[in-house]
């Protein structure tokens, strides 16, 4: 190191505190229906009571005679908006019913109690077609999607599949299946609009890529770029549900327009269940051949997935199978259903979780049939270029994570007895998540006292986005933290992409740096000799970014639990779940593992409890509350530890880093289910473990 680089700050890398965590904790941080409280009104989501069909009638004179309603929104006299790519957005446009719950007005009052009275007082009638809500591997009319979503390819085959399990000594050929998962983030979806102008908004709203809600919104309003600003300067979480507009946005800025002063729309809890998406429930059949040795001769994944009537959101669930083990033959295909429901939407991983749920399981069925040890069976398949692409790896330590985490998991000790009726098992999966950047761009500007902006128009939505760009600009600009103000969750900052697909970071700390480091070369410039207040510099890393040279860029882990199975009850507890990861460089340990182990918490509470039920007769959801869709609790929850390895990779960006955020949910469930079957000899392949499918 030269001398330099030893005086140099390095704040990449340190467990730093949430910036914006006491704020958090003391309530001064302000969320998206907090804002504009004296003026604005409150807009109650009225959701239609029949699956499919067609209003005939809207009688507004009930509710209206609330006291406190302002008036009511509804297709009758809803600004007409210009059509955007989601069709979802397009509410309170004409008379059609796609679905339960889908919004058929909005009430406004001056209070939000107000306003819901006016909702339960509003009358409306439907014509009621029948419908159908229910997936089915035998639908007649499954549909075969143009492309999957992130326009990964439909279906992929490579090799003799038919030959290759034929010639396989041994094959597994078996369903799985996963349920309906919402997101349920902490904070539900709320907006509050404001009209400005007549062709000029503000935007409230709680969401993962202000920029998008920007876009989105002027668009359906036809208004040109930048009409719209949205602030999301807190997010209480996401998963996914937040990662493009929602309709809140939409009727938020509507019913603002019709009333003529702003207007909060905050979903309740239920709302969040129908109106902002949820996981798509699916259907896989995979088969693996391989031969005695545990050498894979095929991979076939082929999964039935479902939509809505409004379009085809098409999850890449087969996506991770391209990637993961080498095999001379392989396919993978996706089959739509679309049936009267609510889109599907991203929920954390989507397409990993439980796409890599089936190929983790079908692996350990495998190793079962081979006998042979799953963790072997897994790392004799280790591929030397992408299976997919061919593409050189930028890294891959999959077989490293396999092997310290069993180290640490103590995978070759004998398994702990267990006590009474319990009996316990052990389980192990993969996890895999793609490396992900997108263009994003920032601005970084010195102030005269040494102190430096830093903007970009990047979401924390709880991760603590904010406190890594911060140690990224830090160290781009050689001082220290505490020099550096970090301003996000604005579009009115520097565009940006989302937080999505675990990719901020990644994204954002590029622009970060590249706007740092280009400010650097300015104030060299200009020696410090004449005033430099305000001296900024902007960049975008569009071009850099195309100009990567092509790779296989992925994070990889490994995860081990240990189960206890009640032989007489049928309960499941994970006492202890250890995750290890390569996830190249960490920029902030004290929020990885945060969210790493946020993760393997949530995929604990799919492996064990979350299931979303849709029921037929109504085709309504059952348990659209937090009582009946249940989510794992700290009581659930058993030891999580968390590791990762100390992975260099050159190939990725300025920070060397690989995203964090949704690897963790990805192979929880299905090391469940191994330690289930290692405890009482279950197979158990469709989420999640009831205990009545363990007795
Ligand atoms: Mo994540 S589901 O990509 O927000």
């Amino acid at each position: 190191m030269t001398r330099a680089e030893l005086r140099r700050p390095h704040a990449v890398g340190s467990a730093y505190e949430r910036v914006e965590g006491r704020d958090k904790v003391v309530g001064a941080a302000r969320y998206a229906a907090e804002f504009v409280r004296d003026e604005a009104c409150h807009g109650w989501i009225v959701g239609s009571t029949v699956a499919r069909g067609r209003i005939t009638e809207v009688d507004t004179a009930t509710a209206a005679a609330v006291p406190g309603v302002i008036d009511v929104l509804w297709h009758g006299n809803a600004h007409r908006l210009t059509e955007v790519d989601d069709a979802e957005l397009m509410v309170l446009q004409d008379d059609r019913v796609q679905y339960h719950g889908r919004p058929v007005a909005v009430v406004i009052g001056r209070t939000l109690e107000a306003a819901r009275a006016g909702a339960a007082a509003l009358r409306i009638d439907y014509d009621v077609e029948p419908f159908h809500v229910q997936l089915s591997a035998h639908d007649p009319d499954l549909v075969v999607p143009d492309e999957l979503n992130a326009g990964f390819p439909t279906d992929t085959e490579s090799g003799d599949v038919e030959a290759g399990l034929t010639r396989a000594d041994v094959v597994v050929d078996q369903e799985y299946r996963t349920p309906h998962l919402h997101n349920v983030p902490m904070e539900p979806h709320a907006t509050t609009a404001r009209w400005d102008a007549a062709d000029q908004a503000t935007v409230y709203d709680s969401t993962q890529n202000s920029s998008e809600v920007s876009r989105t919104a002027a668009q359906a309003f036809g208004l040109g770029a930048g009409a719209v600003t949205v602030h999301s300067e807190h997010v209480g979480g996401g998963f996914g549900s937040k990662g493009t507009t929602r309709p809140n946005v939409i009727l938020a800025l509507l019913a603002a327009r019709l009333v003529d002063r702003p207007v909060t729309v905050t979903l309740t809890r239920e709302m969040t269940f129908h109106l902002v998406g949820y996981r798509t429930p699916t259907i896989q059949r995979v088969r693996l051949g391989a031969t005695a040795a545990g050498r894979l001769t095929a991979i076939v994944h082929e999964t039935v997935e479902q939509s809505s009537r409004l379009l085809d959101f098409a999850e890449q669930t087969g996506e991770s199978t391209r990637h993961m083990y080498a095999a001379p033959a392989r396919r993978v295909t996706h089959r739509l259903s679309r049936l009267d429901v609510p889109t599907p939407r991203w929920l954390r991983a989507p397409g990993e979780a439980p796409g890599m749920f089936a190929v983790e399981a079908a692996m350990d069925e495998l190793a079962e049939q081979l006998g042979l040890d799953p963790v072997e069976l897994r790392i004799a398949n280790e591929p030397e270029t992408d299976p997919d692409s061919g593409l050189r790896f930028s890294s891959r330590h999959y077989v490293e994570c396999l092997r310290e985490g069993a180290r640490l998991f103590g995978w070759s000790r004998p398994r702990p007895q267990g006590t009474g009726p319990w009996r316990v098992g052990r389980g192990v999966a993969g996890s895999t998540y793609p490396a992900y950047q997108q263009p994003s761009s920032a601005r970084a500007t010195a102030r005269a006292d040494g102190t430096f902006d830093v903007e970009i128009a990047a979401a924390d939505i709880g991760t603590g986005a904010r406190t890594v760009l911060r140690q990224i600009a830090a160290d781009a600009l050689q001082v220290p933290i505490d020099r550096v103000r970090m301003h996000v969750g604005s579009s009115a900052l520097p565009q940006a992409s989302g937080a999505g697909g675990s990719s901020g970071t990644a994204s954002w700390g590029r622009a970060v740096t590249r706007a740092s480091e280009q400010l650097c070369d300015r104030l060299t410039a200009v020696g410090g000799a004449v005033p430099f207040d305000g001296l900024s510099a902007e960049a975008d890393t569009t071009d850099e970014l195309s100009a990567q040279p092509a790779l296989a860029r992925f994070a990889y882990g490994a995860q081990f639990v240990e189960a206890r199975v009640n032989t007489i009850t049928g309960e499941v507890r994970v006492p202890r779940a250890l995750g290890t990861f390569a996830v190249g460089r960490v920029v902030n340990p004290r929020l990885a593992r945060s969210q790493l182990i946020g993760g393997m918490t949530m995929g604990l509470s799919m492996a064990l409890l979350e299931e979303g039920r849709w029921d037929p007769a109504f085709g309504d959801t059952v348990n659209d509350n937090f009582a009946d869709y249940h989510i794992a609790a700290n009581a659930d929850i058993g030891d999580i530890d968390v590791h990762w390895l100390d992975e260099q990779d050159d190939h990725l960006n300025p920070m060397g880093s690989k995203g964090i955020g949704e690897i963790g949910i990805v192979g929880t469930a299905a090391a469940v289910t191994a330690a289930v079957h290692d405890a009482v000899g279950v197979r158990i392949r469709d989420l999640p473990v009831r205990l009545d499918k363990v007795l």
